[in-house]
């Protein structure tokens, strides 16, 4: 039975490094917990099986009226995103790095859904200072946001530091989502039916909140590791922003396992051994699609984080991942502190 359960961890590269705090509970969780940590709820065929349940009139609308702004629009599973909510009708704001692969992006969607209320917004989050300055002029310009759709990340895997100094996966993971969500929270809740979606990974089930050391500054630096840690901090700052802000839906997911450039660039080894049971990015895409439009998805509570457009746990089993609220309190203390260090002179949100 070890022998098999360690087989079917093998297949993934978070189960490769030090995960779990206890090699007894992670043999415990593997019998409990099959359908997390086996790769097979995450591969394309997982999602197959659980598209069996799905229901086909939650995403059968039009969500014409509605605005979304799509952070890394231009790739996968963000750009999947942006079509699909593009052939609904809404009106996309696709905030990307890059201008040529973001117009490129633009022209496929206005050629592909006939929507033309796609715009491009270049921005880089790991620039914290720079999000700041979008935020506060998109508010200006726009006088509405339905949805924010926090999809950009990276796996960095050597300790770079931004123009702002800061560790760049967590500039960007953690530090670029909290900058754009705060200071759009009220554009949003003035807005009909507000949500913020979170496209965090199940690579932080092996993480518990670290708020100590959010730049890698005391610990060797492990990228995979420190991936799962920013999406850990996703996961959370999802929490606390639904107790705090009730008017909006949050939620935060996991895709599954995709292939996307991400994966292949960061996780070389992994995608070699995965990759016929890789997800399409449009299998990744689904469930932001569904939490962002469907009227099923905000009958739920806010803040919750889901796989296949099912709320699963942000714990495994006898799992010892869970943080006080004094952890929480700490981090989320660090976050503004941090934000406010690099906030330009003249933004006051
Ligand atoms: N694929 C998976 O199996 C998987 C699993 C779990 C979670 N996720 C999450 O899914 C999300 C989408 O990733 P993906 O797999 O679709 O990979 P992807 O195709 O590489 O897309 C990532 C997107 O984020 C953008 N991005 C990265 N850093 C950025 C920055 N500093 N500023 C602005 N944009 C930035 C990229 O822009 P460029 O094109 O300019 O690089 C790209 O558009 C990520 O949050 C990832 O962590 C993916």
């Amino acid at each position: 039975m070890t022998a098999f359960i360690s087989h079917r961890l093998n297949c993934s590269e978070f189960f490769f490094k030090k995960w779990w705090n206890s090699p007894f509970s992670l043999s415990i969780c593997a019998a409990l917990w099959p359908s997390l940590l086996t790769p097979y709820s995450l591969s394309w065929a997982g999602h197959e099986a659980a598209s069996k349940n799905f229901m086909d009139k939650d995403l059968d609308m039009s969500v014409v009226g509605r605005s979304f702004m799509i952070t890394g629009a231009n790739s996968s599973i963000g750009k999947a995103v942006a079509m699909a909510i593009a052939k609904k009708g809404g009106t996309v704001h696709l905030v990307c790095r890059n201008k040529e692969r973001a117009e490129a992006t633009r022209e496929e969607i206005v050629r592909e859904s006939g929507n033309t209320e796609i715009y491009v917004h270049l921005l880089d989050l790991s620039e914290t200072r720079r999000v700041w300055e979008f935020a506060e002029a998109f508010k200006k310009e726009y006088t509405s946001l339905n949805v924010l759709i926090n999809n950009a990340g990276c796996m960095v895997n050597q300790r770079e530091l931004t123009s702002d100094g800061l560790e760049k996966n967590f500039a960007t993971n953690t530090l670029g989502v909290y900058v754009l969500t705060k200071c759009l929270i009220p554009l949003l809740e003035k807005c009909k039916d507000p949500r913020v979606i979170t496209v965090s990974s199940g690579g932080m089930l092996v993480q518990k909140l670290n708020p100590t050391d959010l730049q890698t500054e005391r610990t060797a630096f492990d990228g995979t590791m420190v991936y799962a840690q920013n999406k850990r901090q996703q996961v959370v700052m999802t929490e606390v922003w639904a107790k705090a802000h009730p008017k909006i839906h949050f939620s935060v997911m996991h895709p599954g396992w995709a292939d996307t450039p991400a994966v292949a660039t960061a996780m070389p080894q992994f995608h070699q051994m995965m990759r016929d049971r890789l997800r399409t990015a449009a299998q990744g895409a689904d469930t932001v699609i569904w939490l962002a439009v469907s009227k099923t998805a905000v009958e739920t509570a806010s803040g919750l984080f889901f796989q296949d457009r099912k709320v699963v746990p942000t714990h495994l089993p006898l799992a010892w991942t869970h943080s006080s609220q004094e952890d929480v309190q700490v981090f989320i203390g660090q976050l503004k502190t941090l934000a406010l260090t690099v906030r330009p002179s003249g933004v006051f949100s």
